[in-house]
């Protein structure tokens, strides 16, 4: 592949500029949401680490999708930082020619100890995921795996590491922890980080999810606008996974990301049974057809 190799576009003729690598299934929270853990025990089948891409595996796709116009690597999974010497493979990641970005999603388990790494090995970005900063409610939310005070140690960390504008993902869902999300605002207005919150999704028909579930972007809005006034700003780039806010007092900004709003349209249009199949290559097929957003970030 050269200079004139066709770059990917998307069917309305969109580059297609980012790409999300899942490093490892295996996670050491189980988040009811995600990996609830009735279903996600001790017996359940993770991939072995002969079944995981190797990083020579990961880089050479990483090359290969550079020179098709990809420039943002996004590290995922299960929980990346528990995949062995995840720093090294960024290390690598980062001289791919024509990468601009690689940027890792974790939550912050292990953040305290590899922040310095990930740092020195050239990471761009990172998110941190933390619902709440309530411990009870916070640990209802990762299956009592973990702290709040831990991932703030682990955020510490990153900063100390010189991360900034990291952004910290909240997923948001009724009765748990939505009486919480003003404080998580509140906390991280004027750090310079940017709170974002994600409503509620399907991810797989195994975490029970149900529309009653999701609190709706706008009442996300109203709850914090109520308190620390806020108003649109457009995106940073065409096509940006949430939708940004700022406080119009100056002291930062905050992300909505709506990946439901979509679900809830589609099903108005099709009716209930789209519901149950809310996984279906219709449903995906109809949200590409919105957009090309990616609801985890
Ligand atoms: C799947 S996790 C992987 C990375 C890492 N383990 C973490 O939690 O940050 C990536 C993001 O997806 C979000 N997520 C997982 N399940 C979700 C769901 N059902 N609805 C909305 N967001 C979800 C998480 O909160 C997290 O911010
Ligand atoms: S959201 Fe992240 S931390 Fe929670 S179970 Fe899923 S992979 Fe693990």
């Amino acid at each position: 592949m050269n200079e004139l190799t066709p770059k990917i576009v998307d069917k309305f003729g969109r580059p297609v500029r980012d790409l999300r690598i899942s490093v490892i299934d295996k996670c050491n929270f189980r988040c009811p949401y995600c990996m609830p853990a009735e279903i996600f025990g001790a017996d359940y089948n993770f991939l072995t680490n002969d079944q995981l891409l190797s990083d020579d595996e990961i880089l050479r796709l990483a090359s290969l999708f550079a020179q098709l116009g990809v420039t943002k690597f996004r590290l995922t999974g299960g929980e990346p930082l528990i995949r062995p010497e995840l720093p090294a493979l960024v290390a690598r990641l980062v001289q791919v020619p024509g990468v601009e970005d690689v940027a890792l999603t974790t939550n912050g388990y292990y953040l305290a100890k590899h922040a310095p790494a990930l740092k020195a090995a050239g990471l761009h970005r990172l998110t941190v995921s933390l619902d709440s900063l309530d411990n009870e409610v916070f640990q209802v939310l990762n299956g009592r795996r973990a702290t709040v005070e831990r991932v703030l140690e682990g955020l510490a960390a990153a900063e100390a590491a010189g991360f900034n504008k990291i952004k910290i993902n909240c997923v948001v869902k009724k009765g748990i922890n939505d009486h919480t999300l003003v404080d998580l605002a509140r906390h991280f207005k004027g750090s310079g980080h940017i709170v974002r919150y994600i409503e509620y999704m399907d991810v797989g028909n195994l975490n029970g999810w149900k529309l009653d579930d999701v609190v709706t972007a706008d009442e996300i809005l109203e709850k914090i606008d109520a308190e620390m006034p806020i108003q649109p700003v457009p995106p940073n780039y065409p096509g940006e996974v949430a939708n940004r806010y700022r406080y119009l007092d100056g002291t930062g900004e905050i992300g909505i990301i709506a990946s439901v709003g979509d679900a809830g349209l589609f099903v108005k249009m099709v009716g209930p049974k789209a519901l149950v199949e809310a996984n279906t290559a219709a449903f995906d097929q109809f949200v590409s057809s919105l957009s090309l957003r990616t609801p985890q970030q």
